[in-house]
């Protein structure tokens, strides 16, 4: 596998470059000529830019006369991409739980196996070298310190590192082999909402070239798998077109008083619900806390708190709601939950059973993570309202996680 070995001189130059990000970073205001037009607050903005985003990021990588996605940043070749034995994929917080869910679309659509770890552990994983591995490093900002630190030691372990970032000539940009714009446009609010889309997107072709290259994806499959992508944007329109809002808003207003709100997934719901338990606790200050659903019997069921009706918010596609599903939701509800369940709109088996049904666009299951995202992100952030927090900026938080 050709790769260019990173030097003790590329690690100066980052790390000159990373001082002038922390400098950027703390002098980071909102941009005086930008606004948030007719929406009131950059949050809302930026959530509903995210349709746009989409389309625009996945208009551009694809040969439809070809039936091929083209990934020219990438420079391994064909040969080199079908030795790769093994993948990781590195960031922190909102890029994170991206990652989480990129390791489901990568197993899905090629033969490889995915490891996602927190950059911050990555650090002190055991197992440095890997031959033929590569390390897939998330960073909206390009400057997070954890991300930049376990991309230089990836490196230095011989992984062939791909960056995914929004921001070009970003530190991580100068450090990675090769890089990946997500092309979301600046993200003045702190609580990350299009970058996160942005970053599935990009992660969802990535995972679907691989298969492409690797021969594991027909010309036939890679494009209707790209159809039903381009088609997840249309269902995220009818989103934030729908009549969910209004029921959206009305669960939220259940939930701004409880001190602890539990969500509860299945497969990448439980990522999704992880990204929308971070979404409440950055913009609410309230604890929201994500589990897998049948893992909530095991202990965390014992959170509820019938003095107060906890809020149990479950994300429940059809694939997800069988009958041992079903027996957590009913019993959470007899031990004094609020049950509010995020569906699709054709489901009925809940109908009356629970305290507010939100119908989603029926979705498949690679377009369900882009759609159910955006529900959550609406919820958390009205909470938010109703409290009277201060959405895009919330207390102790930043755009950038820099240290020196
Ligand atoms: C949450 C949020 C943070 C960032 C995290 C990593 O809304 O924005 O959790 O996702 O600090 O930042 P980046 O992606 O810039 O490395």
């Amino acid at each position: 596998m050709t790769k260019t070995d990173i030097s003790a001189a590329d690690i100066d130059t980052a790390n000159t470059d990373r001082a002038a990000d922390i400098n950027r970073a703390a002098a980071t205001t909102v941009d005086p000529g930008l606004s948030t037009g007719e929406f009131p607050d950059y949050m809302l903005k930026e959530i509903y830019e995210q349709p746009r985003v989409l389309q625009d990021i996945l208009t551009g990588r694809y040969d439809a006369a070809r039936q091929r996605l083209v990934f020219d940043e990438i420079t391994l070749t064909a040969d080199e991409i079908r030795s790769l034995r093994h993948i990781c994929i590195i960031a922190c917080g909102t890029s994170f739980h991206a990652g989480l869910i990129a390791k489901d679309f990568v197993e899905r659509l090629t033969d490889l196996t995915v490891d996602v770890q927190i950059a911050s552990e990555f650090l002190f994983n055991q197992r440095k070298h890997r031959e033929n591995a590569m390390v897939i490093a998330i960073s909206q900002s390009g400057m997070t310190s954890d991300t930049l630190d376990a991309v230089q030691m990836a490196r230095a372990n011989g992984a062939y590192v791909v960056a995914i970032t929004n921001v070009m000539d970003s530190t991580i940009t100068t450090l990675a082999n090769a890089s990946l714009y997500i092309q979301a446009d600046i993200e003045i609010a702190v609580p990350a909402t299009k970058s996160y889309t942005a970053q599935l997107a990009i992660l969802t072709l990535l995972a679907l070239y691989l298969g492409q290259e690797r021969g594991t994806q027909r010309p036939t499959e890679v494009a209707l798998f790209y159809a039903e992508l381009l088609d997840s944007v249309d269902k995220i329109v009818r989103i934030l077109a729908s009549q969910s809002l209004a029921k959206i808003e009305q669960a939220a207003a259940a939930c701004a008083q409880a001190e602890n709100i539990l969500l509860l997934g299945r497969g990448t719901g439980t990522a999704t619900c992880k990204e929308a338990a971070l979404k409440v606790k950055e913009t609410s200050y309230r604890h929201a806390e994500a589990f897998s659903v049948l893992e909530f019997v095991h202990g965390p069921i014992a959170l509820i708190d019938p003095g107060v009706a906890t809020p149990v918010v479950a994300l429940l596609p059809a694939d997800s709601l069988d009958d041992a599903t079903r027996d957590v939701l009913f019993k959470a509800k007899a031990y004094g939950a609020k049950l509010i369940v995020f569906t699709e709109e054709s489901e009925q088996r809940l109908v009356g059973q629970v305290d507010y049904q939100i119908f989603l666009p029926k979705a498949t299951p690679i377009q369900m993570p882009f759609v159910a995202i955006v529900a959550l992100q609406l919820f958390a952030r009205h909470i938010a309202c109703i409290l009277g927090c201060d959405i895009d900026n919330p207390r102790y938080l930043s755009k950038v996680v820099v240290s020196h």
